[in-house]
């Protein structure tokens, strides 16, 4: 156990003196404090310990991580304040400037992607319904007959507040809020923000965007998902695109599918875009499970339904060909006038 600690603070050491900026600075923090840091994959070992030693041990590691947390703020505070001297020396103000024909806003990629996908919708005769980003534990995983033990609902993955609310981790909620509340038919979108526990990386952001479509009513089919979804398939990426389902597993849809378009830049042969694969995964979908019809208090003897939940930050960095999501928040206008 000692030896573990001693090349813990040896590593740390050295890894705290590559840390020159921010990234580097975040870099370190994911690498020991992170859901795979090594600081977790030293409390797996606990497991092999006396009760004793793993008293002592986990007292070690709480110990570790206060002081990590403290030289993280620390050092980000001193970072900042680094780059932001460095920038006032760099960079001269011209007063004189006339910014006033300069500073014309851009649309947002995602403001764009989401503005198309309602677009595509609306044609064909859904509306729009918002829900709240502060969701019940009800509406977001057990009416949507999440099992209780379902891993997404783990504090590691979730953000939640006390008094059964949280941060939403998808769009889902919407449909119970819907089908709770409105007359059948169904035919519904909801656009908005999501959020989870995921590190920040190229292809992973805590806060991100969905897209959520119901449709219930009577004697709605798997073919009608389909041809719905091969429509807005080709709305959006071009007439020649093919879908492809392959089955999955949502608690709250049975049966269950993701889809993948065929890839836009080669057509399906296999590309760098679309990593030799010829097809690029969208979203997933599938027939409204029974038990989620009946706890909005919708026969489902009767009525069938089905719904789909699309991510909107990785259309829109499909479509604009952006290949680190992090571009999507960080304002850099540079980036952003592009759109
Ligand atoms: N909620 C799912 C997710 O966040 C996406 C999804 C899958 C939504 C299937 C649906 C659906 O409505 O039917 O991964």
């Amino acid at each position: 156990m000692k030896e573990k600690f001693d090349k813990l603070y040896l590593d740390l050491e050295t890894d705290k003196n590559d840390i020159k900026s921010l990234s580097t600075l975040n870099d370190f923090r994911v690498k020991y404090l992170g859901k795979k840091g090594s600081l977790k994959l030293m409390m797996k070992d606990m497991a092999n310990l006396t009760n004793e030693q793993r008293k002592e041990f986990g007292k070690k590691v709480n110990e570790v991580r206060d002081e990590l947390e403290k030289f993280i703020a620390e050092k980000a505070k001193e970072i900042e304040l680094i780059e932001v001297n460095k920038k006032l020396e760099e960079e001269d103000i011209d007063v004189t400037i006339d910014f006033e024909d300069e500073l014309s806003g851009t649309r947002h990629p995602i403001s764009l992607a989401m503005k198309e996908l309602v677009t595509i919708f609306t044609a064909l005769g859904y509306k729009m319904n918002e829900g709240p980003e502060i969701e019940t534990v009800f509406n977001n995983f057990d009416a949507l007959n999440s099992p209780i033990d379902h891993p997404s609902r783990s504090e590691n993955d979730t953000f939640y507040f006390s008094d059964g609310l949280l941060l939403r981790t998808h769009t889902s909620g919407v449909q119970i809020r819907t089908m709770k509340s409105e007359e059948l038919p169904i035919r519904m979108i909801s656009p908005g923000r999501c959020f989870r526990k995921d590190e920040l990386d190229a292809t992973h952001s805590p806060m991100f965007h969905q897209f959520e479509g119901l449709v219930v009513g009577e004697n709605i089919t798997m073919s009608d998902l389909k041809g719905t979804l091969t429509r807005f398939a080709k709305d959006m990426f071009g007439e020649e695109t093919k879908i492809i389902f392959r089955p999955h597993d949502f608690p709250f849809t049975e049966p269950s599918a993701e889809m993948d378009v065929s890839c836009f830049k080669c057509g399906g042969e296999g590309c760098k875009f679309c990593g030799g694969n010829g097809a690029i995964e969208i979203l997933g979908g599938g027939m409204v499970h029974p038990k989620v019809l009946e706890r909005c208090g919708i026969d489902s003897t009767k009525y069938s339904g089905f719904a789909f939940g699309i991510g909107i930050d990785r259309i829109a960095m499909l479509k604009y060909e952006i290949d680190d999501i992090r571009l999507l928040y960080q304002n850099d206008r540079r980036f952003l006038e592009q759109f």
